[in-house]
């Protein structure tokens, strides 16, 4: 209030009308109310584009009359804020891009570049944006120190526990490096890995990330390191902000050194001269752009001298050298012919769109997954209703938001039905979700489900399982429990359809032979909220077998260094479920894997068959990589030290674990033995 009243004041002097100086305040507590939704929540109402626009009216606007700038005005500062996090300083402050949407203003920004340094040549690289979250690791000597986020610009949040979650960026460098380094990137989620995540939480009933973006932000800011490594996030870099002890020129020498040292890089960096080039540069990076595995929501157009960079400078708030071109964002309008409701595996019941078919992006679209009834209440969405549709993480397809004006009122509010649409148990709501769920653990269609979750890829892998069989045995009542599949005859399958002798003596192959798939799959096909394959790998690695896991308390299984407190009491929890007490005694009595006490060294022929590994420490690649290499080699690995253990891998900073090998006799090495080690024969 005080600050429109500062306002009131001025604009008497400069004669603003007062109009203006309502919509200025108006398109301010806008942004600021959607800036919390985008940072806070990561649940943003409104599209980056229609953010976008409502930023450049109030920067145009303010532009047009200095005196409505005020210094709580989203345009002058960088945002980004959260809680449970330490707060640190930046060595160097962290600043933004100048965004736009049109090529005149490229146009425009290569003129100005020319102008403030006539005469000279200047090279311009163009890179993919990324839509991530822009990240400032911190390494002295070659060793990751600190690992923070950008925050207000000046101060962020120092994350580094979970940085050090994310396999792709290197925990210590190579070659010859600066003394101090403090390297510049953007942490996302690729586009396959945020379509399982929101899947995953569609399963548990808790709200869906919007983009991409918004879940490698969320994801970052977990307080549970373990979670953060089960979401598979990624890193890129491509700038700095501090180097010393290092004398590089130009961005291409700096991406060179980027990628000579260890870090993940654009895939491809383009190059401009002029500003047809530079023209030509965004539509090429356009074309393929949808090829990456992350999202790119742009280009961003840099002068390639550092030198020159140097003397153009920044405003309070980017960098003269750089803009960032927005491609537009791909969208069709249709209309929404009804809303179905899907039983996911837990029961959650999920609204799904039916549309009247359109194209998106080269692909023809019909359903789109709404979520849950918050969703729907939220984009205000009615039967009836033309609606927008863009492809999420540029796959999967959306509804983003209806077309108010077209409404002629015979459109009708969807009512979320009070029981389950498949066996019609009333639905009940669980506290702190926004899902309804069917509760009856019989009903047929999350059998299916979790008898497809059991079978797939990741989990049990049992090939030949799919969707229609699995549909066709529990509707003819021969699965009744996923513990079925393990009674299953050939007779009882040739009368099925599409089901021939050999495709029967196939599948019944199969499941016979998941029984002996390694305890670790067992882990995951039993779908415990918030464990994946690492987790799962992790815990069969701790504990061996399911009655040492089952036994176990909250405080040892958080005790293990990538298990969190949350994801400790959803093992907890779900393994003394009375339905999975009764499904896991089914499964053992049919023969399945339940581990063993001893870990079996792997049988695979190498230099370290026969030999038992616990890693620990920083190492020059991430603990599940060298784990592989390991078991490449023939070894085995174990998370904890035991008399058992044959070597223990230390890399730097390595802690109680290595104090316990010395107690116990156990052989210490580090990575250059190591790999002596393993490249002997
Ligand atoms: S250069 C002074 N290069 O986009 C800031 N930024 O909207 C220099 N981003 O703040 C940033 N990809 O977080 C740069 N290839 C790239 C980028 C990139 C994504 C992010 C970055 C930046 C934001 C601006």
């Amino acid at each position: 209030m005080s600050d429109n009243q500062a306002l009131l004041d001025f604009s008497k002097e400069e004669k603003i009308p007062d109009d203006l100086i309502k919509h200025a305040a108006k398109l301010r507590h806008d942004l600021q109310y959607h800036d919390q939704l985008y940072y806070d929540k990561a649940t943003p109402e409104i599209s980056d584009r229609d953010y976008d626009r409502l930023y450049r009216e109030l920067v145009d606007l303010e532009k047009k009359h200095p005196l409505l700038i005020t210094k709580n005005s989203p345009t002058q500062r960088v945002r980004e804020k959260s809680q449970g996090f330490q707060s640190a300083s930046h060595l160097v402050p962290m600043q933004s891009l100048d965004n736009t949407y049109s090529e005149q203003e490229v146009l425009d920004f290569i003129k100005r570049l020319h102008k403030l340094l006539p005469e000279e040549k200047i090279s311009l690289t163009i890179e993919p944006k990324i839509d991530g979250v822009a990240i400032a690791l911190l390494y002295r000597d070659g060793k990751l120190v600190r690992g923070m986020t950008r925050g207000d610009g000046v101060k962020g949040d120092d994350v580094t526990r979970n940085i050090e979650m994310i396999s792709n960026i290197p925990k210590v460098l190579k070659g010859k490096v600066p003394t101090l380094l403090e390297v510049r990137g953007e942490v996302y989620l690729s586009k396959k890995m945020f379509l399982q995540l929101n899947a995953e939480r569609d399963e548990e009933g808790l709200p869906v990330f919007a983009n991409p973006r918004n879940a490698a932000a969320g994801s970052l800011k977990q307080l549970d390191p373990a979670i953060v490594k089960e979401r598979h996030l990624a890193a890129i870099f491509y700038g700095y902000g501090a180097i010393e002890g290092n004398s590089i020129s130009t961005q291409r020498a700096f991406i060179e050194a980027l990628r000579s040292w260890g870090f993940p890089t654009h895939p491809s960096v383009d190059h401009a001269r002029t500003a047809e080039e530079a023209l030509a540069a965004i539509q090429r990076l356009g074309n393929v752009r949808h090829n990456y595995t992350f999202e790119t929501d742009g280009a961003v157009l840099k002068v390639e001298e550092l030198a020159q960079r140097k003397r153009l400078g920044s405003t309070s708030k980017a960098p003269r050298w750089a803009i960032a071109f927005k491609y537009e964002p791909e969208q069709a309008t249709t209309r929404l012919l009804a809303i179905t409701v899907q039983v996911g595996r837990s029961g959650v019941l999920t609204p799904v769109a039916e549309l009247e078919p359109v194209v998106v992006a080269g692909s023809k679209v019909s359903r789109a997954t709404l979520h849950n009834v918050e969703e729907i209440k939220r984009k205000d969405l009615r039967i009836g209703d033309e609606v927008v549709i863009e492809k999420a993480g540029e796959v999967i397809p959306a509804v983003v938001s209806v077309v108010k004006e077209k409404r002629n009122g015979s459109e009708k509010i969807f009512q979320m039905p009070g029981h389950c649409p498949v066996c019609h148990t009333a639905a009940i709501k669980k506290e702190g979700e926004v899902a309804l769920r069917c509760i009856n653990p019989d009903c047929p269609a999350q059998l299916r489900r979790r008898i497809e979750y059991f079978a797939c890829r990741q989990a049990m892998d049992i090939a030949g399982l799919g969707e229609a069989v699995v549909a066709q045995l529990i509707e003819v009542g021969l699965l009744k429990s996923v513990a079925d599949l393990y009674h299953l005859h050939a007779e009882q399958l040739l009368p099925l359809e599409r089901m021939g002798e050999k495709s029967v003596e196939n599948l019944i192959k199969a499941i016979d032979q998941s029984r002996h798939q390694p305890f670790w799959r067992l882990l995951v096909a039993l779908g415990i909220p918030h464990v994946g394959v690492t987790a799962a790998r992790t815990l069969a690695e701790r504990f061996h077998t399911l009655e040492k896991l089952s036994a176990a308390s909250i405080e040892e299984l958080c005790a293990i260094e990538e298990i969190g407190e949350i994801m400790a009491r959803s093992i907890n929890e779900a393994l003394r479920q009375p339905t999975m007490k009764k499904l896991l005694e089914d499964l053992q009595i049919a023969g399945v894997n339940f581990g063993e006490e001893d870990p079996v060294v792997y049988d695979v022929e190498g230099p370290l068959q026969g030999t038992i590994w616990v890693i620990t420490g920083s190492l020059s690649q991430s603990r599940d990589e060298i784990a592989e290499h390991i078991r490449s080699a023939g070894g085995k690995v174990s998370s904890s030290i035991s008399a058992k253990t044959t070597y223990l891998l230390a890399g730097e900073a390595a802690g109680s674990k290595l104090i316990r090998a010395q107690k116990l006799g156990v052989a210490v090495i580090d990575e250059a033995a190591f790999r002596v080690l393993i490249a002997e024969k």
